[in-house]
């Protein structure tokens, strides 16, 4: 029988598990994974040379305890279907709830497996051992993620493929710091959406409409594990959290981070309605739990507290509304419509950029451990 990916040892093993299974050539499904909008998860290319070339001395003793546990693999033969495996109704599922939960799926396999090719890309080119262990640790793990969201989505008789994805969809560059930055956000971000939603539904397990739900909580180790990585990668170079520019830079991504979040979750209504969960409540729930974790290595925390906050959020997410619908009604005054939306959104995240930030003192050590 041949290897499952939960059971691999490495990224390629767990893609060439998923591509072993039956095909299951579904093209709307590897369609919407290759959609690149502001909304969508994208696939990042860098410059590898460079991230090669960082030096974790500095923080060598936190570094080495980190790679040992992840090298410990206490995740290994997690990620694939057990007898805790209810049985899924997709047949019997609302339709609009099928709809907007098998797009959760195929986004959320989407994003893993953008880490996981980025992760490999830079395993494959590097040189430095500390740097390409670290990766291809992370790279594992990000393969067995994707590769257990498309098990889920076989079920309904769907499946991204994960081979096409990787050569046929469009990379977009960003210098390293912008990796560190972006990818530490995303992996947090991540730890902290999964364990919500699981001590949610350990709290209501009547909401629970589908038992990948059970897996949240190794799920979201591993993220944080991913997480604490990169915050150790930003602590070799003070000046990446510590410059005026690149504080800017801080701000932006926290807040790009956040309200592309905000956005993307209002737009599934009845995915959250079926989880019990109200979309805004959630929202600032998974900002909390960020913003604290994120005062390991950043500077400063935004002000979700901020009486300007939620509702620019708001107004962000009527425009997206409108551009939506300008890009469905089309021609002419459909565009003036989606143009509109685009103009109200760019001057409400610029609102968002001018409320003032709290100001964190970081501590020596950024070292910390999963806690919600
Ligand atoms: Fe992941
Ligand atoms: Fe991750």
């Amino acid at each position: 029988m041949n290897m499952h990916s939960s059971d691999a040892t490495t990224a390629e093993e767990a893609i060439a598990a998923q591509e072993a299974l039956p095909p299951l050539t579904n093209e709307d499904a590897t369609r919407v994974a290759m959609q690149n909008t502001l909304l969508t998860p994208r696939f990042y290319t860098t410059d590898f040379d460079e991230m090669d070339a960082i030096d974790v001395t500095p923080v060598r003793a936190e570094w080495d305890v980190l790679i040992a546990q992840m090298k410990a693999d206490p995740n290994k033969g997690h990620f694939k279907k057990t007898a805790d495996w209810d049985t899924v109704d997709w047949d019997g599922m609302e339709p609009k709830l099928k709809a907007e939960f098998i797009d959760f799926l195929i986004s959320s396999c989407t994003a893993e497996f953008s880490g996981c090719v980025l992760y490999k890309e830079m395993k494959r080119r590097g040189s430095n051992e500390d740097i390409t262990t670290l990766f291809q640790l992370m790279a594992r793990d990000e393969a067995r993620h994707a590769g257990f969201i498309n098990d889920a989505l076989r079920e309904a008789g769907i499946a991204v493929n994960l081979g096409f994805l990787t050569q046929s969809k469009k990379y977009t560059y960003f210098r390293p710091k912008f990796i560190y930055y972006a990818t530490y956000l995303s992996e947090k971000i991540g730890y902290a959406r999964y364990i919500t939603i699981f001590r949610h539904l350990e709290a209501h397990p009547e909401k629970r409409f589908h038992p990948i739900f059970k897996w949240f909580r190794e799920w979201c180790n591993d993220e944080f594990s991913h997480g604490e990585a990169f915050a150790l990668l930003m602590k070799t170079d003070p000046a990446l959290t510590e410059s005026r520019v690149n504080k800017m830079w801080i701000k932006f991504f926290l807040t790009a981070v956040f309200a592309t979040m905000w956005v993307r979750d209002h737009q599934r209504p009845e995915f959250h309605k079926a989880l019990g969960v109200d979309p805004a409540w959630y929202g600032q729930e998974v900002f909390r739990k960020t913003s604290e974790i994120t005062r390991q290595v950043f500077p400063m925390t935004l002000d979700i507290d901020h009486p300007r906050w939620q509702p620019t959020l708001n107004r962000i997410q009527d425009a997206n509304v409108r551009i939506a619908a300008g890009e469905r009604q089309g021609g002419m005054a459909g565009k003036l419509k989606a143009l509109g939306g685009r103009i109200k959104a760019g001057a409400n995240f610029v609102a968002l950029l001018t409320i003032p930030v709290q100001k964190n003192a970081v501590p020596d050590s950024p070292r910390l451990e999963p806690v919600y």
